[in-house]
């Protein structure tokens, strides 16, 4: 299997296990992700699954359920109420403790929030994701307020990383979130506490949120090369 057919095959594994008729789902954003959604959208057309309430991540989900007649809702509607009973998410890093790097889509911050107001959490990756430790080959973004650039910079040189704004490919500048913020992507040449640097990260004026994902234990859906499915709880 190419990396392609892994992901699709990965996002359908992975609703056909955990997503139930009546749910209210947190649906994530990415390459991988975005078959979980197609694959909901189908099995409601088919008539397979019914009642889904969808909370998505970022505008790719929330287009992607336009599309398929996927009920939309946010997690402040009042049928939601702030809860949901699963996400799933796709992750571009995974470590052996199911602790993930998340946003290089450029979502993670709806994606944290969708994550941890979830009942359940489920990360769908291939194989390529999965790491000994976290931030050493893809950069961990941080979603940061414009005029904390270079304070936030300087915060996170002192810290040990090598930070880079992330620029927009097809616009000069800057990647502007969807919360109006830029991503600056960190990247560690020695290994790091991820469950550590998740809270210390934030503390540092104008950082909104970072992409270390480590307060929920995911189950994670890896796809294979070979064809086959690894389930990590
Ligand atoms: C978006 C994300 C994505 O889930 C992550 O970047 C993985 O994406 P892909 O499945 O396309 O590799 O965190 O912000």
């Amino acid at each position: 299997m190419d990396q392609q057919e892994m992901k699709v095959m990965t996002g359908k594994r992975a609703v056909e296990a955990l997503v139930k008729s009546g749910m209210k789902l947190g649906l994530g954003t990415g390459s991988t992700a975005i078959h979980v959604v197609r694959h909901i959208g189908s099995l409601l057309k088919e008539g397979l699954l019914q009642d889904i309430l969808a909370v998505p991540t970022s505008f790719q989900p929330l287009i992607a359920c336009e599309e398929w007649g996927i009920p939309l809702y946010t997690l402040n509607s009042k049928e939601i109420g702030g809860t949901l009973d699963l996400t799933i998410d796709g992750a571009d890093e995974v470590d052996g403790d199911n602790y993930c790097v998340k946003g290089g889509g450029g979502a993670l911050l709806l994606e944290k929030i969708v994550a941890y107001a979830s009942g359940a959490y489920a990360i769908v990756v291939d194989e390529t994701k999965i790491v000994r430790n976290l931030g050493l080959r893809f950069p961990v973004p941080l979603e940061v307020v414009p005029e904390a650039r270079i304070t936030a910079t300087g915060a996170l040189e002192r810290l040990g990383a090598a930070v880079l704004l992330r620029e927009a490919v097809r616009k000069a500048g800057p990647v502007i979130t969807e919360h109006g913020n830029i991503l600056l992507d960190i990247r560690f040449t020695n290994p790091v506490d991820p469950a550590a640097l998740e809270q210390d990260l934030n503390r540092i004026p104008g950082v909104v949120e970072n992409g270390f994902f480590t307060r929920l234990r995911p189950k994670v859906f890896i796809g294979r090369s070979d064809g086959t499915l690894e389930i990590r709880d």
